[in-house]
């Protein structure tokens, strides 16, 4: 079976040709980074009409580079939600008018699954069950992996998503969006110890998050320093460091928990080195394991939705094509395969 997946939920249209047998074919990319990059954010608007402008085109380069004719494409999947609901339109109409003039099935696939499948996609893939830590700009949670479709959340942020403190706090230190892999560069210049930040909710039992509060801690101790770059360096260090250790501290506790080995990390924050060590050690300590995909398909990509939709495809699932694009949709409503 052969998929062409489009991912449209943000800033980034990504689209792929994954097939079951031969592996992932194609993959093109067009990330908007720097037309939200003056708003110092993502303006849903101009996403939507920047997927629009780039779709058709990157469905006709992924055919080329993937050596593939339209007759050879046995399903669409295409991101349902949850996203920004104008984005997620374009790659919804597109993918089911093409699944409707070329007579095959279309899948609607949920953004954090297609991001919690992404380490499938590598040589090493993890096998059920695992624990999976999905940190991203939207969203911060671990959850249980049974298989495809059985997921039990098991805690996330209840405010910022640990990428949105990221970008927020890089913006204080005077980054341009999206801060996370700035304010990551930056702390590598950072010296350890000059300051402390807090770890939140880990003085408690539960696999609950909150971040919000690190960004205000931020905001305060920037405030209180000069702006020279060491010292703003310094603070990029603790802030990622108190970041890392408390999602350290969380995954250690949620394998604990469950009992399970393996720890799946995904989603854009999952790109960054100091958190991808810090688990590692901490894993390989408890005798387990950490998988994630590599960096391109950390963030958000077509590959991710092409694989997760094929799964849903190939178990005889699909989604009618008058189904609603789905700004918000919890991640343990899914149909298990
Ligand atoms: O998964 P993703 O591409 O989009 C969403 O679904 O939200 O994640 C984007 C988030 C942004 O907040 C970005 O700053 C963060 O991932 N990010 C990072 C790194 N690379 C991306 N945060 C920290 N360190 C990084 N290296
Ligand atoms: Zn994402």
């Amino acid at each position: 079976m052969r998929v062409l997946g489009i991912e449209t939920s943000c800033d980034e249209t990504g689209i792929a040709i994954y097939d079951d047998q031969q592996g992932l074919l194609a993959h093109q990319l067009y990330s908007q980074v720097k037309l939200h990059a003056d708003y110092g954010g993502v303006v849903p608007e101009l996403a939507s009409r920047d997927h629009v402008r780039k779709i058709v085109p990157l469905i006709k380069q992924a055919l080329t580079d993937a050596q593939c004719t339209a007759t050879q494409i046995d399903g669409v999947a295409f991101t349902q939600g949850p996203g920004l609901v104008g984005a997620l339109l374009v790659g919804a109409s597109v993918g089911r008018s093409l699944a409707y003039a070329w007579n095959i099935p279309a899948i609607g696939v949920h953004h954090m699954e297609g991001h919690l499948l992404a380490p499938m996609l590598e040589d090493n893939a993890p096998e059920f069950p695992f624990v999976a830590l999905l940190v991203s700009g939207g969203h911060t949670m671990l959850v249980e992996v049974g298989g495809i479709g059985q997921y039990q959340i098991l805690g996330e942020s209840v405010d910022d998503a640990a990428g949105e403190a990221f970008d927020k706090t890089a913006k204080l230190l005077g980054l341009d969006y999206p801060g996370g892999p700035l304010l990551a560069k930056m702390a590598e210049q950072g010296t350890p110890g000059q300051f402390k930040f807090p770890r939140p909710m880990t003085d408690r039992p539960g696999l609950d998050f909150s971040f919000s509060g690190l960004k205000t801690f931020a905001a305060n101790t920037i405030r209180d320093q000069d702006d020279s770059p060491q010292s703003k360096a310094d603070i990029a260090y603790a802030f990622q460091e108190a970041v890392v250790d408390t999602l350290a501290i969380k995954c250690r506790r949620a394998l604990e928990q469950t009992g399970l080995k393996r720890l799946v990390i995904a989603g854009g924050v999952s790109a960054n080195t100091s958190l991808r060590e810090k688990l590692e050690k901490a894993t390989a300590k408890m005798g387990g394991k950490v998988f994630y995909p590599r960096l391109e398909f950390c963030t958000d990509n077509g590959a991710m939705i092409a694989f997760a939709g094929l799964q849903r495809l190939k178990a005889g699932q699909k989604t009618e094509l008058s189904a609603k694009a789905k700004p918000r949709w919890s991640l343990d409503s899914l149909p298990a395969v």
